[in-house]
C-alpha cells in the first residue's frame, strides 16, 4: 500500500506573511493528519518561516530546486546542506520550468538527484512531455528517458527516498488537466520502467504524483486512480480553501 503524497509547490509567488499565513492555516486543519503525506514548497527565501511556522507539525517543508555543490563560489545559487539547515525534508528537482524556461538538461538533473540524495534530501523527480510530444506519439519515449536519466547511479535503497511526480507540460498552469486515464498510463509506464531497472516491489511502493491543473474538482478522480499517489500542486496550492480541498480528497481516495 502507497501513502498518498500531496505537495504545493508555490512556484514564485506569495510573500512572506502570505506564506505564513498559509502554512498556519493548513497546520491548524491538517497539522497531525496521519493518513495523507503533506509537504510545501515556498520559494527559498521564506523557507526558514514557513518551516519554523509548521515546526511539530506532520506538514514537511521542501525546496523547489538546489545547486549540486555544497559550498564555494557559486554567486546565487543554493546547497543543499543550507536547505536541510532551515528545515527542509524535500526538494523539487526537474521541473519542467527548470528544463524548458531555466535550460536544466537531464546531466544536470541527475547531478542534482544524486547530491540530495547524499545530503539526506528527498527529491521530487518531476518530468512529463510537451504538447508536441504527445502528438507526435513520443510520450513514452520522453517519460521513460527523463527517467532513466535522471535516476542513472540511483541505489535501490536511495530510491526508497525518492518521490517521482508526472507533470505533462501541456497541463501546467493551463488549466487542461490530463484525463485520469491519461495519467494512469503514464504513471502505469512509469511504474514498469522502475521494475525493469529495480524491482517488482520497488516499483510497488515509490510514490508517483501527478501534477499539472490538479483543482479540488478533478482531485478525486485523478488520485482514485491505481496508479496515481498524489499529486503536485502549483496554482491550487495557493490559497487555503482550494489547497485543503485536494488534501480532503485524498483523504477521501486513500488506498
Ligand atoms: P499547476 O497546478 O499550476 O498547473 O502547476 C503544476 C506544477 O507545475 C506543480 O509543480
Amino acid at each position: 500500500m502507497r501513502q498518498l503524497f500531496v505537495a504545493g509547490n508555490w512556484k514564485m509567488n506569495l510573500n512572506g506573511r502570505q506564506g505564513i499565513e498559509l502554512a498556519e492555516a493548513l497546520k491548524a486543519e491538517f497539522g497531525d493528519l496521519e493518513a495523507v503525506r503533506l509537504a510545501v514548497c515556498p520559494p527559498f527565501v521564506y523557507l526558514k518561516a514557513v518551516a519554523d511556522a509548521l515546526a511539530g507539525s506532520a506538514i514537511g517543508v521542501g525546496a523547489q530546486n538546489m545547486y549540486t555543490e555544497s559550498e564555494g563560489a557559486y554567486t546565487g545559487e543554493v546547497a543543499g546542506p543550507m536547505l536541510l539547515d532551515v528545515g527542509c525534508r524535500y526538494v523539487i528537482l526537474g521541473h519542467s520550468e527548470r528544463r524548458h524556461v531555466l535550460g536544466e538538461g537531464d546531466g544536470v538533473i541527475n547531478a542534482k538527484v544524486l547530491r540530495a540524495l547524499e545530503f539526506g534530501l528527498k527529491p521530487i523527480l518531476c518530468l512529463g512531455e510537451r504538447l508536441e510530444q504527445r502528438e507526435a506519439g513520443e510520450t513514452e519515449d520522453v517519460v521513460s528517458g527523463q527517467l532513466r536519466a535522471a535516476l542513472e547511479g540511483v541505489s535501490a535503497a536511495q530510491m526508497a527516498e525518492v518521490t517521482m511526480a508526472y507533470e505533462p507540460v501541456w497541463a501546467i498552469g493551463t488549466g487542461r488537466t490530463a484525463t485520469r486515464e491519461q495519467a494512469e498510463e503514464v504513471h502505469g509506464i512509469l511504474r514498469g520502467l522502475l521494475a525493469g531497472i529495480y524491482s517488482a516491489e520497488l516499483a510497488e511502493r515509490t510514490i508517483i504524483q501527478y501534477g499539472g491543473s490538479v483543482k479540488p474538482e478533478n482531485a478525486t478522480d485523478l488520485m482514485a486512480m491505481p496508479n496515481v499517489d498524489g499529486a503536485l500542486v502549483g496554482g491550487a496550492s495557493l490559497k487555503a480553501d482550494a489547497f485543503a480541498g485536494i488534501i480532503r480528497a485524498a483523504c477521501a481516495v486513500s488506498k
